[in-house]
C-alpha cells in the first residue's frame, strides 16, 4: 500500500456553537470531536496527520500537542485553501492525502480504512465518500454523468434546482493522490457564490485532465454526520450512547432504560449484568458478569468482579472484588480496595483503603487510610480518625476484630486480630489482639434527678 497522510481541516470557527470554545474542542462522549477525528486518522492507518488550524489555533495546538503537524491557515478562504497550507508539510509525499473534518465525531477506523483501501485498488486519482440524504440541503451535491462517474460536485448555494434535487451528497471526506492534488489546487478560482477557493473543485479539474474519479457510498449516514450547532452536538451524543448501549445489549447485558443510562466505548460490562436506570459508567471503568449495578450510579475508572451488587453509589480509580455489595449513598474513593464480599451498606465513604474478605461496614462510616483485614465488623458511625492537620496517618485493623458503634480511631494506631473496641470508644493506643478496648468516661447515675428537676 502507498502512504496515507491524513489532512484535517479544524480552521473554522463554529459560529453556530456561539461558544467561546472552538468548535472542534467541544467533546461528544467525553473527548474532543478533534481527538475522535485524531483517533480515527490513526486508526485507519495515517502514517501522518496534518491539522489545519486558524480560529483559536492555540487551544486547539494544545489538544494536538505531538499526535499530528498543526499548520496554520491565516484567513479562511475554503476548503481548498485550507489543504493548500499542507502542501509544505507533505512536498516529498508520493501516496495518498486523507481529507477529513475535525467536526465529524463519530468516524470510524475501520470504514475509512477500507474507503482507502478501495481508492488505492481503483487506482483514482480522487475518491469521494458520498451518502444518500433524504434531506440534502447545505451539503455539496454529486454529479454523476451517464456512466455513473463522477463529474464534480455542486455547492448548495451554486446549484440549479434540478442539482439541488440530487440526494447523492459530499461527506467532506477524501483520497486525493500526491503530489497531483497540490498541482491541481494551485489552478483554483474563487470564482463562485461564496467567493470561496472550494476543495470540491478539484474533482472536476482532474475529470478535465481525463483523470480517474471515483466515489465510494456509505451506508453509515450517522458516522460521517457534521456537528454545527449545540443541537447537532446533542444528537451526536445520542447516536454514540445508542451505539455503545447496542453493543453492550448484543453481548448480553442487560439495559433496563437506554434513555437514561450513559456508558463510555472503552467501558466493559460482563454477559448477564443487569444496570439499571440512572447510571453512568465513565473511562476505564471493567463490570464482570452476573452483576446488579444501579439504580443511580455513576463509576469512573472503577474495577468491578462478578456478581457484585450496587447501588445509589459513586465511586472512581478503585477496585471492587466478586460478591462485594453495597448501597445506598456510598462513595469510593481513589485507592480503595474491597475484596471478596465486602458489605457496605449506607452512607458510608472509603478512601486510599484495603477492605479484606467478607468484612461489614453497614451504617454511617468514614473509613480512610485504612487497613481492614478479613470478618471485621465495623459498627454504626465510626470514624478513622486520618488526619492531624498536617498528615495523613493509617489505622491497621486485624482479622475479626470488632469496632463498636460510634468509635473514634485516632491514626496512626492499629487494633490487634479478634480484638474488640468498646462502643463510643475514642482508642489512641494499640488495642493488642484479642484485648477489649474502651475508652470512654465511666458512666455515673444521680438517683431521683430527674423527678426533682420536675418538682422545681
Ligand atoms: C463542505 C463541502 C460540501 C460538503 C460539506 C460536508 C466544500 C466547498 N464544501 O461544505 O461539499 O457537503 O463540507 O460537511 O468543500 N475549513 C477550514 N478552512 C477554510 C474553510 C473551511 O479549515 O478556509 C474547515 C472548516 O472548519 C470545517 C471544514 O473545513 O471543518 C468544512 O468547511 P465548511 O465551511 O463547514 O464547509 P461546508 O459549507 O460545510
Ligand atoms: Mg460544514
Amino acid at each position: 500500500m502507498s502512504e496515507l497522510v491524513a489532512v484535517i481541516l479544524a480552521a473554522g470557527m463554529g459560529t453556530r456553537m456561539k461558544s467561546k470554545l472552538p468548535k472542534v474542542l467541544h467533546k461528544v462522549g467525553g473527548k474532543a470531536m478533534l481527538q475522535r477525528v485524531l483517533d480515527a486518522a490513526t486508526g485507519a492507518g495515517a502514517a501522518k496527520k496534518v491539522v489545519i488550524t486558524g480560529h483559536c489555533a492555540e487551544l486547539v495546538n494544545e489538544l494536538i500537542g505531538s499526535q499530528a503537524v498543526s499548520v496554520y491557515q491565516k484567513e479562511q478562504l475554503g476548503t481548498g485553501h485550507a489543504v493548500m497550507q499542507a502542501e509544505n508539510e507533505l512536498k516529498d509525499l508520493n501516496g495518498t492525502v486523507m481529507v477529513l473534518c475535525g467536526d465529524t465525531p463519530l468516524l470510524d477506523a475501520g470504514e475509512l480504512r477500507k474507503f482507502y483501501e478501495e481508492h488505492v485498488q481503483s487506482g483514482a486519482a480522487a475518491t469521494v465518500l458520498t451518502a444518500m440524504m433524504p434531506n440534502p440541503y447545505g451539503y455539496g451535491r454529486i454529479i454523476r454523468n451517464s456512466e455513473g462517474n463522477v463529474a464534480g460536485i455542486v455547492e448548495e448555494k451554486d446549484a440549479t434546482p434540478e442539482q439541488k434535487a440530487i440526494t447523492e451528497i459530499n461527506t467532506g471526506i477524501f483520497c486525493f493522490e500526491a503530489p497531483l492534488l497540490f498541482e491541481v489546487l494551485h489552478t483554483l478560482t474563487n470564482d463562485n457564490a461564496q467567493g470561496e477557493y472550494y476543495l470540491t473543485d478539484v474533482l472536476s479539474k482532474l475529470n478535465g485532465m481525463g483523470k480517474k474519479v471515483g466515489a465510494a457510498v456509505t451506508a453509515d449516514n450517522a458516522m460521517v454526520m457534521g456537528v454545527n450547532s449545540r443541537r447537532q452536538l446533542a444528537e451526536a451524543e445520542a447516536e454514540l450512547r445508542e451505539r455503545v448501549l447496542g453493543r453492550l445489549m448484543d453481548s448480553g447485558v442487560t439495559i433496563m432504560d437506554p434513555a437514561s443510562t450513559f456508558v463510555g466505548e472503552d467501558v466493559k460490562v460482563g454477559n448477564d449484568t443487569v444496570i439499571y436506570p440512572y447510571t453512568w459508567l465513565e473511562g476505564a471503568t471493567e463490570i464482570g458478569s452476573d452483576c446488579v449495578i444501579g439504580p443511580s450510579v455513576r463509576l469512573t475508572n472503577v474495577k468491578v468482579g462478578d456478581e457484585v451488587e450496587m447501588q445509589f453509589t459513586y465511586g472512581h480509580d478503585c477496585v471492587v472484588k466478586n460478591k462485594v455489595v453495597m448501597g445506598p449513598y456510598v462513595h469510593l474513593r481513589p485507592d480503595t480496595v474491597l475484596e471478596e464480599k465486602v458489605k457496605i451498606g449506607n452512607f458510608i465513604e472509603v478512601k486510599n483503603s484495603h477492605v479484606g474478605y467478607g468484612t461489614k461496614l453497614p451504617h454511617l462510616s468514614y473509613i480512610g487510610d485504612s487497613d481492614i483485614g478479613s470478618g471485621v465488623n465495623i459498627g454504626c458511625g465510626c470514624i478513622m480518625v486520618n488526619y492531624d492537620g498536617k498528615k495523613k496517618h493509617r489505622t491497621t485493623i486485624g482479622n475479626d476484630a470488632f469496632i463498636g458503634c460510634n468509635s473514634n480511631l485516632v491514626a496512626p494506631v492499629t487494633i490487634g486480630e479478634g480484638a474488640y473496641v468498646g462502643a463510643g470508644s475514642t482508642i489512641t493506643k494499640e488495642v493488642p489482639a484479642d484485648a477489649l478496648g474502651i475508652a470512654r468516661a465511666k458512666q455515673k447515675n444521680i438517683e431521683g434527678w430527674a423527678a426533682k428537676q420536675r418538682e422545681d
